[in-house]
């Protein structure tokens, strides 16, 4: 009972508890010697009736075998898989009960996240082949217009030219949206090379600086030297970096500072890049969804700029990480190395 890995509870036939593992103590935020001996409708009194897995009826021969349920102590949730059956003596007669769990949390979760990433592939399928046929179209609309503003300015017909210059810029912009679209499911013509990322950084630094100057915020680089080369494709890290560096920018609306800091885990062999915002942080029942794709709070926000961050990450075995506290956010993009 002491070191067994095993939520383990036995019961008498008037329903006390007459053991304990010290698992299931743990779990269940008891102390042995003070449950013992005692009923157990009185142990689990604080708990609503709905939550408690010990039930009477196990008394009566209901089995029970691999049932799944939740339990939340101390703030952190747990998911157990739990097996009861009664004890029975030499004669057959029921003498008591057994309630044994495992903590399968880990499992759970996992389960959880391959549910997930089913679901973002399904959708970046869907919004693949959407994609493709909003191109097509776009193609020829874009053409004609060419054609069309190309009549306009021989004719000195200058109003109208300018309205397709408009009409051509805001199909650029569908044209933009549809190939961000497209990355979510399959990147085309992805190009790994051996890159190095504070070349990439300080490639994309005039970009992220004019976005910052028009918010008021100040931009600043810490490099770390020597920074080894990293296996991705440029341009998609590029993309990366002005998405988690733009996201930053645009959570500071009263101005601020963007830091953006290069460190090396050798022992870990990973590249990891800080981008950090004094922004307002991220509210926790948001957190969870930032990187599904077309989740925005923006007005104007599409919702994919994470997604695709977190698709060419982990395509290229990283991941992305974030903290965020009542004064700024931080993500972090781990990356690793040969
Ligand atoms: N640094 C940050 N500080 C606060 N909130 C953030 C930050 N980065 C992301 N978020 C939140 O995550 C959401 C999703 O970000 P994401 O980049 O995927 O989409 P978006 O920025 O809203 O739109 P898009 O990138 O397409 O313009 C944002 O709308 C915002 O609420
Ligand atoms: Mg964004």
């Amino acid at each position: 009972m002491k070191d067994v890995n095993l939520g383990v509870l036995l019961i008498d036939t008037e329903f006390k508890l007459i053991d304990i593992s010290d698992m299931a103590c743990r779990l269940l935020g008891l102390i042995r010697e003070r449950v013992l001996h005692l009923p157990v409708d009185e142990i689990f009194a604080s708990v609503p009736p709905e939550h408690r897995f010990v039930e009477r009826t196990v008394l009566d021969g209901v089995v029970v075998r691999n049932h799944a349920v939740s339990w939340t102590h101390n703030q952190e949730r747990y998911e157990l898989l739990l097996d009861s059956n009664v004890l029975r003596d030499q004669s057959g007669r029921i003498v008591g009960a057994y309630i044994m769990f495992k903590d399968v949390t880990n499992l759970r979760s996992l389960e959880q996240q391959v549910q997930r990433s089913d679901r973002l592939a399904m959708i970046g399928q869907i919004a693949a082949g959407t994609a493709h046929e909003i191109r097509n179209p776009l193609t020829s609309i874009k053409g004609f217009l060419q054609v069309l503003r190309k009549t306009f300015q021989d004719q000195g017909m200058d109003k109208e030219s300018g309205y397709t210059n408009v009409m051509l810029t805001e199909i650029n912009r569908i044209n933009e949206l549809v190939n961000e679209l497209l990355l979510l499911s399959k990147p085309k013509n992805v190009s790994f090379e051996e890159v190095d990322i504070s070349q990439v950084l300080r490639d994309i630094l005039p970009i992220i600086n004019n976005e910052a100057i028009l918010h008021g915020v100040v931009v600043h680089y810490e490099a770390s030297y020597p920074m080894p080369k990293v296996i991705a494709d440029r341009e998609l890290l590029k993309q990366v970096f002005l998405n988690i560096g733009k996201n930053g920018i645009e959570a500071m609306v009263d101005g601020g500072r963007l830091t953006i800091t290069e460190r090396v885990d050798r022992e870990e062999k990973r590249v990891n890049i800080d981008i950090h915002d004094t922004g307002p942080g991220i509210p926790l029942f948001v957190i969870d969804k930032i990187f599904d794709p077309f989740f925005t709070t923006k007005p104007e926000g599409t919702g994919l700029g994470l997604s695709v961050c977190q698709r060419i990450i982990h395509d290229i075995g990283g991941s992305i990480r974030v903290s965020t506290k009542g004064f700024g956010t931080t993500f972090t993009i781990c990356i690793p190395y040969p």
